[in-house]
């Protein structure tokens, strides 16, 4: 299998009248799909005749650039809403508990009894395989208020227009971004993650996705171990793509907290296959979240109350090239064992 097979799964092929943990696997195809820091795609399943769970995989920590495990936790929530999206498109719509505590919680998914009450995510699953994290500048066409309004049905979802504050959170983004030029173990971590653009690895950043020609992306990697303030220099290219983008937005929670993160991570999946569907491309940038004082002075620029805190920052915008998609790693599903479930709460 090549690393963007993927990309390619056959709608067509999904095992309606095949055993339970095929259409689980069938499913995972699409969860895959999800964006997830630096593209680690910090996942892991197993499946048993009844369930399938989904854990956090710790071998994809990032412990520079994701210290509090927070990109893990919403990368675990957006592969979760692809794969609630295909089941319901599929009809065998689910129902995710969380299970476990604290930063141990993992989610367990089981097939809906009564009628689904989530039959409205049906609608999203086109655009699964057309997402992807614009890195490139945007459009400067504006974004229709009516579109808007529909992109923030989904709650705790805050947007941003005006441009003299586009271009304020721009210029936060840019300083707290630079600090990481100083942090030689961040540099390093990151650096492991950045592809040459004709990788056949399956998980990583190939430099395409930033515009990065393929003889520069075989050396970018190593330019940013041995040289971190070059990240200086993207902190001020990423002000230039955020004040390109018609829109910037932020995702809060009430609790800081991986069940939260969670739910921050659903949140992000459904506004980015909602915005995919309409045209529009988004992606994440998570330094300010990442640094306590830029994630209270980002909360203060959208005006949110004092016991929310921004979880998730991406800017939003028509695109001026499409992008392609990013590598994945093959599923590997293990055998559930029972000794290991407590229940929590249904999400
Ligand atoms: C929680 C989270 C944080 C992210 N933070 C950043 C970021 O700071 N900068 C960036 O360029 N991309 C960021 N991304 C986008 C990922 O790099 C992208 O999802 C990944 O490379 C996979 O590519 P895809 O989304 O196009 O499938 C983030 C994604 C997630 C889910």
């Amino acid at each position: 299998m090549n690393n963007y097979q993927a990309w390619e799964v056959d709608d067509s092929k999904f095992p309606t009248h095949g055993s339970v943990e095929s259409r689980y696997a069938a499913l995972l195809e699409y969860g895959i799909l999800a964006p997830s820091t630096h593209n680690t795609q910090p996942w892991r399943f197993e499946s048993d005749e009844k369930s399938l769970f989904l854990y956090p995989d710790r071998n994809y920590e990032l412990s520079y650039g994701d210290s509090e495990n927070r990109g893990l936790f919403i990368s675990l929530g957006c592969c979760l809403i692809n794969i609630m999206v295909a089941a319901e498109h599929f009809g065998m719509p689910l129902q995710a508990t969380i299970r476990g505590s604290g930063n141990n919680i993992f989610l367990q998914l089981v097939q809906s009894k009564t009628k689904s009450e989530n039959s409205s995510l049906r609608s999203l699953f086109p655009g699964i395989k057309s997402r992807t994290s614009n890195k490139l500048p945007y459009s400067p066409k504006v974004v229709a208020p009516n579109i808007l309004k529909k992109l923030t049905l989904i709650p705790s979802i805050h947007l941003e227009i005006n441009k003299r504050k586009i271009e304020e959170i721009a210029n936060l983004h840019s300083q707290t971004a630079a600090e990481y030029a100083m942090n030689k173990a961040f540099a390093r971590e990151l650096s492991n993650w950045l592809r040459y653009n004709k990788t056949e690895q399956g998980d990583g950043m190939p430099g395409f996705v930033s515009g990065i020609k393929t003889g520069p992306s075989l050396v970018g990697r190593y330019v940013i171990r041995f040289v971190p303030k070059v990240l200086k220099v993207l902190a001020k290219k990423d002000k230039g793509l955020i004040m390109s983008s018609a829109t910037v937005g932020i995702i809060t929670s009430a609790k800081n907290n991986a069940e939260a993160w969670i739910d921050v991570g659903k949140k992000y999946q459904q506004f980015a296959l909602q915005a995919t569907l309409l045209g529009l491309s988004s992606t994440p940038l998570a330094a300010m979240i990442e640094k306590e004082l830029a994630a209270t002075r980002l909360a203060r620029l959208f005006e949110v109350s004092a016991d929310e805190r921004p979880q998730m920052f991406f800017r939003l915008g028509y695109p001026t090239v499409d992008t392609k998609h990013t590598p994945r790693r093959e599923i590997k599903i293990g055998k559930y064992n029972a000794n290991t479930a407590s229940s929590s709460k249904i999400t």
